[in-house]
């Protein structure tokens, strides 16, 4: 079954744009086992739009461009897999896709099947020129219903931004991952209004079918198709931390070719991943402090009894994070405290009774792991 966990992988949209070859691919696969991503869990390659030519074959089949991707899509796939790792691609529910190629509308099930003979594993699908005639529930399940009957197990990624009430029907489509938010770009503004976007839809995320926030920005620095500012690592580390407790995909979007060693710290903190890749799969929920604050506190319950706890500085200026431990369940008469356990320094805290207050500088964060224990 797929989708237990939130899937991870790298997408070459963010950085790169319609700017795709089979070197780039090739290249990304070469470095990916050596950085330690695919230990850290990140498993899938997916290339995004703008990898086909404009026109169907004569045979009404989809056709890779012969100038980026000289040996056809078979040939990278293989070379993917090669390195251990599996293998996405793009398509769209609409006319055509948004970079204006061939899109899958009416081509369902032939398109599903060429991506099965490709060895496509992992099939991400947009919503661009949708037909107003036909509902995006039915879009949805109709290439749902062709990659089930494509003979190969391709984990279906819907791309519709949260249009339409996705969250209300896309379960049912068969979807394993679905968009619930517009397009990122890498600048704080656009992590802080995605990740805000969010509260309150917290129930519509759980294995095999999760929320997701679209493409990590971190270590882009401004550079690359969506870069739009870029971030401080402080920011970046904020937006990983979000995006992990939140349940989305995490699906790195720099050119990992030239990674930093804060990118590479931030993109394998395993104790931030496991949040994430937690079995259980519960979303986090959020809490508003008692005095408006703009540090946001995420709630994440884990399967073997603990608690990812997120403290979120949206704000500008300095804050604080204050959370009683009453509104999250543990009463001061339970004789109950929490083991506190930092997962950016990697110490542990010690024991708190009642409440946690932390200082926060603008957009920094603090993220816990959190251990009911006896304390009388
Ligand atoms: C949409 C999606 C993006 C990307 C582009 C490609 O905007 O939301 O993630 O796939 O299309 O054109």
């Amino acid at each position: 079954m797929l989708a237990q966990t939130p899937p991870m992988g790298w997408n070459s949209w963010n950085t790169f744009g319609w700017e795709i070859s089979e070197e780039l691919i090739k290249e990304t696969a070469d470095v990916w086992n050596d950085l330690g991503l695919l230990d850290a869990g990140y498993q899938y390659l997916v290339i995004d739009d703008c990898w086909s030519l404009k026109k169907r074959n004569e045979h009404g089949y989809l056709v890779a461009d012969p100038y980026k991707f000289p040996n056809g899509m078979k040939a990278v796939a293989d070379y993917v897999h090669s390195k251990g790792l599996k293998f996405g691609m793009y398509s769209c529910a609409g006319t055509m896709t948004c970079g204006g190629h061939p899109s899958s509308l009416e081509h369902e099930f032939v398109d599903a099947k060429t991506f099965a003979d490709w060895g496509v594993d992992f099939l991400k699908y947009d919503y661009c020129y949708k037909p107003h005639n036909i509902p995006g529930h039915i879009l949805y399940k109709r290439m749902g219903m062709a990659l089930r009957s494509s003979g190969r197990d391709i984990l279906f990624s819907a791309c519709n931004w949260g249009n339409d009430k996705t969250h209300e029907w896309i379960r049912a489509t068969g979807a394993h991952m679905y968009r619930s938010t517009g397009d990122i770009q890498d600048n704080w503004e656009s992590i802080k209004n995605i990740a805000l976007s969010q509260w309150n839809k917290e129930c519509y995320s759980a294995p095999y079918c999760y929320n997701d926030i679209d493409m990590l920005v971190v270590g882009m620095y401004g550079k690359g198709n969506v870069a739009l500012g870029g971030c401080s690592d402080e920011e970046y580390k904020t937006h990983f931390s979000l995006w992990s407790i939140m349940n989305s995909p995490l699906m790195i979007g720099c050119d990992i070719r030239n990674i930093n060693e804060a990118t590479r710290n931030i993109l394998t903190n395993k104790e931030i991943i496991a949040l994430n890749q937690d079995p259980e799969g519960r979303q986090a929920y959020s809490m508003e402090q008692w005095n408006n604050s703009d540090v946001k506190i995420y709630i994440k319950p884990i399967s073997d009894g603990s608690f990812g706890i997120g403290f979120f500085n949206m704000g500008d200026s300095d804050g604080e994070g204050s959370l009683q431990f009453w509104d999250m369940g543990l009463t001061a008469s339970s004789g109950y405290g929490l083991h506190l356990r930092d997962l950016w320094e990697h110490e542990n805290i010690g024991i708190a009774t009642e409440h946690f207050t932390c200082k926060l500088k603008p957009h920094h964060c603090k993220v816990l792991r959190a251990k009911p224990v006896k304390v009388k």
